[in-house]
Order: C-alpha cells, then structure tokens, then sequence
C-alpha cells in the first residue's frame, strides 16, 4: 500500500524532486522506511533519480499491471475501479471466484502478472508466463435468468475482438465459441464461470486471457503453429497497460449494450465478427468429432452444423476446426 502512495507523491510532482524528509512526514513512516520502499520500487522496475541534497524524483515506469499503474490511466466507470493485483497465482478465475463468493462486487478485477495453473476450456491449460501477456477476471452480478448467460460470453468474444482491432488496427475474428483468431491464429480466450441457482445468477467470472508479448518460441510445441501474440502480428513490443485500458473500456460498453438491449444486437455483432455461416468445419464435442457446414449459431448460443448427410446437429460445447483458410478482407 505504502509503495502506491509513494509512486502517487512522486507523480504529484513529475519535474521536481521530492526530498525523502517530505515524503516521510506527509506519509507518517521514517526515512529509512521512505528509502527501503524506494529501493523496492526500483527491483520492481520503477526508474527512481535519488540525490542526497534533493531526494527522489520518478522518471520511468514498468508496464506492471498494479492498481498504481493503471488506475490514472483507465477510462472506465465502474469496470476496474478495483483491482486486485498479484504477482503470481494459481488462477485469476480461481482467485475472483473466491473473492465473489466473499462479496466482491461488480465491476471488480483480478489480474495476475504470473499464473501458475492458467485455466483454458475442456479442462486445458492456459500458458500464462510472466510479464508477457494478460491473464485476468472480472466479476460480474448481471440481474438476468441464467438462460441468457451464454450471451455473456459472446458479448465478451466480441468486446475482446474490437479492443483488439481498436488497439491494432487488425482483423480479428471470433472462432465459435469464444476463440478470438488472428490470421487463423489464436491471440485471446475466455474462460468464463457461473455461480448460479435455478433462477438467479450469483456472479459470473470473466476470465480473459490475451498474448501479448509472446514470442513465437515461448509457445509449447503442441500449439506454436496455431497461437499468435499481438507482438507477433505488430511488429512491436505491446503496452499491456495500454491494452487494459482499452479491453476494460470495450467490456464496459459491451456488456452494458448486453444489459440494455435485445438478445439480437448481441448475436449480430458476434456473427458480423465470427463469419462462420456456410464454412466448412470439423467440430469435436464430447469426444465425438463430426464435419459439414456452419449454418448458424442460434439464440441460445449454440452451433447449428449441417452434416454430410443433410442432417442438422446442434453442438452446445467442443471445438471448431476450419477446413479451409479465413480470407480476411
Ligand atoms: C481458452 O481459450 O481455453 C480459455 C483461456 C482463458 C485463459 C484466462 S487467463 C485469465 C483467466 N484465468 C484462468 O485461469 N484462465 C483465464
């Protein structure tokens, strides 16, 4: 806590230095105090100019995810406002899951710089390396029947699909259910967790991860070939705060067009991104794999697949593979 009102003073006066003897006083602590923090700060990455007549003065951040770093920059109105940051988890869902169950409220975040035990779908993992990427959860209460949850996931494919293409400037699509692709490569998943009775939703957890400064070799073997990271696709190292600050200001705006409006607003806006109608696929579900042609993801979030034989099958989990390459336009 000591170490964000220190960064706060600090930023209070960017040009000027600010003696240890003030920041001691206006944060009631000793100086040897002021200067262990300080030297915390600078292991954390902080670039902190130290002269013995002047003091302290901050002259360079790390693109840490910690409330200090993110707060000033975020857009949101509620989405963030908390934020509860570590270095290293198990899980970020695990971690929100936990929080909510203890009366978290809406709106507020997990993020995680290191996961241990990184979640993806189907009992999979999530490769979740430190500093590079963005592992979090979000906590929401929506006041809606259970039956329409499955929205929350479309609409959260489609607010991580356009923060990525605002950030980017690129394409992405969404590959049914919730993959989002770019150049039929996978950049971001979501793993979301419902805590519900029959009719009432206790809380859901958002969890969003997204490659960011993954290099081609960090991936394992198994999923290199068909896993992207923004750096990747960019050609540039990515600003992970800068890339929250816009997934969190899409989460927002999506999630309250969820709230307020019509079931079909969503739907559209996720076939408009997804444009699987008429592809070609091979769908595993349940250890069943079955092949035909996308027609449609219905009301309730499910994939309708033609097969071979005419018949129309209506898949409600698995994965979607193409049988031919996306033409992004
Ligand atoms: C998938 O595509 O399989 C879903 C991946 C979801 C990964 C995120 S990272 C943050 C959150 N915490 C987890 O353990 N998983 C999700």
């Amino acid at each position: 806590m000591m170490d964000d009102e220190i960064l706060k003073l600090l930023r209070e006066s960017p040009s000027a230095f600010l003696s240890g003897e003030e920041i001691s006083r206006r944060l009631k602590v000793s100086r040897t105090a002021v200067w262990k923090r300080i030297q915390r700060l600078k292991g954390q990455g902080y670039g902190i100019k130290a002269s013995t007549r002047s003091g302290y003065r901050l002259i360079q951040s790390p693109d840490l995810l910690t409330p200090s770093e993110i707060k000033p920059i975020l857009k949101t109105q509620w989405i963030g406002k908390t934020i509860h940051h570590f270095h290293e988890l198990d899980s970020t869902n695990s971690k929100a899951y936990q929080l909510a169950l203890n009366g978290a409220k809406e709106g507020e975040v997990v993020i995680a710089e290191f996961q241990e035990k990184g979640r993806g779908r189907l009992g999979r993992k999530w490769s979740s390396p430190p500093f590079l990427n963005l592992y979090l959860s979000v906590i929401l209460r929506p006041n809606i029947s259970p039956h329409r949850a499955s929205f929350i996931t479309l609409m959260a494919a489609i607010a991580a699909a356009d923060a990525i293409q605002k950030f980017s400037g690129l394409l992405p699509l969404i590959k049914w259910p919730n993959d989002i692709l770019l150049r039929d490569r996978k950049i971001a998943g979501l793993l979301n967790e419902i805590h519900s009775e029959m009719d009432r939703i206790h809380f859901v957890i958002l969890g969003i991860g997204v490659n960011l400064n993954m290099d081609h070799q960090i991936f394992s073997k198994e999923i290199r070939a068909v896993s992207t990271s923004l750096k990747i696709e960019m050609g540039q190292p990515i600003s992970r705060k800068m890339f929250l600050r816009s997934l969190l200001l899409e989460l927002e705006k999506w999630y309250s067009i969820f709230l307020k409006e019509d079931s079909e607003v969503i739907l559209k806006a996720w076939r408009d991104r997804a444009r699987i109608q008429g592809r070609q696929v091979k769908v595993t579900s349940f250890g069943k794999v079955l092949t035909g042609t996308a027609v449609e993801i219905d009301s309730d979030g499910a994939l309708i697949l033609e097969t071979e034989d005419g018949k129309r099958t209506r898949v409600v989990a698995g994965d979607v593979e193409y049988k031919t390459k996306t033409e992004v336009l």
